[in-house]
């Protein structure tokens, strides 16, 4: 079975040019000049569209048990939307519970996923156990494609590990090459400014973020990337969200350190405004580190540009506003941390080129092409060239959408983005091949993508 999209301008990270793109089975087979004739079983007109790579989200919990709750896109409704949107690759978090294995967490995130999702998708590991099993463990994990090990220097008595499990880690993952992400946030000090808070009758939504001030994210950034050089383990700082820990990750990249971090849509377009709505829906936007003042989000888009920040995710995990979110009625501490936005990211972003933030080309690279060299994938996917899985994104650069939760196909009952007018959209989505999503329809189903075993990072220096 052959496709040819005709008529494009492929955008891959290095540069755009006018080409047909011959997909043969589940690859890409051939770029062709324009005009040249080729015989294919199916023709997608792409005239006027971008031809870009399928968008990776490297940073995704479906399933995910937390807050006393479940982040509610199961794997099959979280890839569904993902694929709506442009994102034909999921990296999701499988998570350790103390006292559990690492190998049979990988198990259980298996069955959660495999045979339910729509698009492809790999794993990365939260540890929540530093032992001396656990640490062996991370080697059977890597052998199995699961090469990235998150941390927590938040949430103390639930994912908190302390500055000696996290070198004990970092040890071990400088010795096999593994990636140690890391969630850098004091938690400690900010256990006590949230006592603190509650105990003075603050009890709204905003003091979420006001008792995680951007200093105890620089703080904690500054201290695991201190880890790291000590082990020389590489780190990947995630969902960055504060210009101070952005300074720290730029000074220690200037110095060579394998030091990465990426942020998510949510940090560059809301902000503590969104936190501080009243009648508590500042719940809809509690996600940790939280949304900051607006002045964060100018650093946020130079750090794209200056590859300071190497790629944006989404931290996509939704939790129902309805009996949810409202868990934290009267307390804010108890509100599930976390915000729905994996059906939206490649949209958002290109906002970034059509406000003269990035460009076309470091729009596919931020989405695409650094997740699939980070997280070990590339060149099978994040490039359009011959030989890479036919993950390939139709997009029409001039057509307007209203983002709405009554238009989206996350199974969450709001939207973060409601009524925000983008410029852009989706028009066809392949999948290894398959046409997944074309215009108003969607083709694929639970079933179709298929787990990634993934190898190193490919920027470690
Ligand atoms: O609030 C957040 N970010 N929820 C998801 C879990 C995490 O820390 O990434
Ligand atoms: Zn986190
Ligand atoms: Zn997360």
């Amino acid at each position: 079975m052959s496709t040819l999209i005709r008529g494009g301008t492929v955008v891959n990270a290095t540069g755009a040019v006018a080409a047909d793109v011959l997909v043969q089975g589940e690859k890409i087979a051939a770029l062709v000049a324009p005009g040249f004739e080729v015989q294919a079983d199916t023709v997608i007109d792409a005239t006027g569209k971008y031809v870009i790579p399928g968008g990776i989200d490297g940073h995704t919990h479906m399933e995910m048990p937390f807050g006393g709750t479940s982040s509610v896109d199961t794997f099959e409704t979280g890839t569904t939307a993902a694929a709506w949107g442009g994102t034909t690759t999921i990296i999701d978090f499988a998570v350790q519970a103390k006292g559990t294995s690492l190998l049979s967490t990988l198990d259980k995130w298996h069955s959660k996923a495999d045979g339910n999702c729509a698009v492809d998708y790999g794993f990365h590991m939260i540890v929540s156990d530093v032992n001396d099993t656990s640490l062996k463990e991370m080697e059977s994990c890597i052998d199995a494609g699961v090469n990235t090990f998150k941390m927590f220097m938040a949430y103390p008595g639930v994912f908190y590990a302390t500055d000696g499990e996290i070198l004990r880690a970092m040890q071990k993952a400088r010795e096999t090459g593994a990636t140690i992400m890391m969630h850098a946030e004091n938690g400690i000090a900010i256990d006590q400014l949230v006592a603190q808070a509650l105990a003075n009758g603050k009890t709204d939504p905003v003091q979420h973020g006001l008792t995680r001030p951007p200093e105890l994210e620089g703080e904690a950034t500054s201290r695991a990337i201190a880890l790291a050089k000590v082990t020389g383990s590489p780190l990947y700082i995630v969902h960055l969200s504060a210009s101070h820990a952005l300074d720290a990750v730029t000074k220690a990249r200037d110095t060579g350190q394998n030091v990465f971090a990426e942020t998510c849509p949510q940090y560059l377009f809301l902000s503590l405004e969104d936190l501080a709505k009243p009648d508590f829906e500042g719940a809809k936007y509690v996600a940790s580190p939280p949304l900051r003042p607006k002045e964060h989000q100018t650093e946020l888009w130079r750090g794209l540009r200056t590859n300071d920040l190497s790629l944006v995710s989404t931290d996509h995990c939704p939790f129902c506003f309805k009996d949810q979110k409202e868990l934290g009625r009267g307390d804010f501490s108890k509100i599930p941390n976390g915000m729905p936005g994996v059906e939206h990211r490649m949209d958002l972003l290109h906002q970034g080129v059509v406000r003269g933030e990035l460009s076309l080309e470091r729009w596919v690279e931020i989405s695409s092409t650094t997740p699939a060299r980070m997280f070990g994938l590339y060149p099978r996917k994040g490039v359009i060239a011959p030989g890479a899985d036919a993950d390939i994104v139709v997009y029409d650069p001039t057509a307007e959408q209203t983002l709405s939760a009554a238009t989206h196909h996350m199974n969450v009952d709001y939207s973060a983005y409601e009524g925000m007018e983008l410029t852009g959209k989706v028009d066809t989505v392949l999948s290894r091949g398959k046409v997944v999503v074309d215009g108003d329809g969607f083709h694929g189903g639970a079933g179709h993508g298929r787990f990634l075993g993934r190898d190193l990072n490919q920027y470690l220096v």
